[in-house]
């Protein structure tokens, strides 16, 4: 049942490869740099081998990174049309939150590439029977001020501002006293934080039932929100076919996998590496999709 050790798999180097890209974008240095120390000493200790040039580069440029930088927000992720694995307790937790009227402010914090979006969208739509078509996605990577702030969740909520008044008590006109949600994606901005955390308190005290679920990679830090702090997917801590076929995150790497190879598959040949790719990536979902791009493009089915 075991599979080869991590560091003989020339498909763990490139998932390693594929981690220390993602930790770098994802602002995750020192997570990477723990990654890359530990596949350096498997390989030297298993094989007496140094890691291939292409990772030691990658390695030398997360430690140039700064260990406090704030990772930039990346690029928009839209509703990708692809299969959603695992989280059943956070969404079953995060539905009896937003059913609760008195509970209006949750923040889903968590790394970068964590899911927070992805699982949003998914308690979005299951919040329907709850709010109906008042429950509204609102993007925020492009919001840098509580002014776009206030004109995103007015678009998102179909008011068209204008007139007098200012946009902000347009917008609490708007939404009245009636039930809304709106999911606010992405509310890291850097530079706008007392004014925007401003803005989301005079939404909850200037409205009477809008509840808000809020992306971010760290908590507000105000007195009203409740906080779902999100990890990995879970995984096997053991290559067991059968614990690995239930795994959320192994499903997602197979099926992502599985796009670039078709026939890519989970089985006994494989089954050591592929859970040992989910611990190197922690089970977080973007380091999981970059490695099964890389690894499913470099090796042969294996089953
Ligand atoms: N449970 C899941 N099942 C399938 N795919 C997932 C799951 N969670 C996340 N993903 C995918 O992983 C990638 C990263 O997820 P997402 O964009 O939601 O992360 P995030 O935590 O919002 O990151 P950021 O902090 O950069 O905004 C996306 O491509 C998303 O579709
Ligand atoms: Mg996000």
């Amino acid at each position: 049942m075991a599979g080869p050790p991590l560091a003989a798999d020339p498909l763990a180097e490139e998932a390693v490869r594929a981690y220390l890209r993602c930790a770098a974008r994802a602002g995750q240095r020192d997570r990477g740099l723990r990654v890359f120390g530990r596949f350096r000493l498997g390989l030297r200790q298993e094989m007496g081998l140094e890691p291939e040039a292409a990772t030691v580069r990658l390695h030398a440029a997360l430690l140039e990174a700064s260990p406090t930088a704030v990772a930039p927000v990346p690029r928009p992720r839209r509703a990708s049309g692809t299969p959603f694995f695992g989280r059943e307790e956070e969404l079953e937790s995060l539905g009896a939150h937003l059913a609760r009227p008195d509970h209006r402010l949750l923040t889903l914090s968590g790394p970068g590439g964590a899911g927070k979006t992805r699982l949003a969208r998914e308690a979005l739509e299951g919040a329907r029977e709850t709010f109906g078509a008042a429950a509204h996605f609102v993007p925020l990577e492009a919001a840098d001020s509580a002014a776009a702030l206030v004109s995103a969740m007015a678009a998102a909520t179909g008011l068209k501002l204008g007139g007098a008044q200012p946009p902000l008590g347009q917008l609490l006109a708007f939404l009245g006293s009636g039930r809304h949600l709106l999911v606010l994606d992405n509310f890291e901005q850097p530079g706008v934080r007392e004014e925007t955390l401003a803005a989301v308190l005079a939404l909850l005290e200037g409205t009477g039932g809008v509840t808000l679920l809020v992306t971010s990679r760290r908590r507000l830090g105000l007195q009203a929100e409740w906080v779902m702090a999100l990890g990995g997917l879970a995984y096997p801590g053991h290559p067991d076919l059968a614990a690995a076929a239930r795994s959320s995150a192994v499903r997602l790497f197979v099926e992502r996998a599985g796009r670039v190879r078709p026939g890519f598959a989970l089985g006994g040949g494989n089954v050591a590496s592929l859970v040992e790719i989910c611990q190197l990536c922690g089970g977080l979902p973007l380091a999981l999709e970059l490695s099964a791009a890389w690894a499913g493009s470099l090796s042969a089915p294996e089953s």
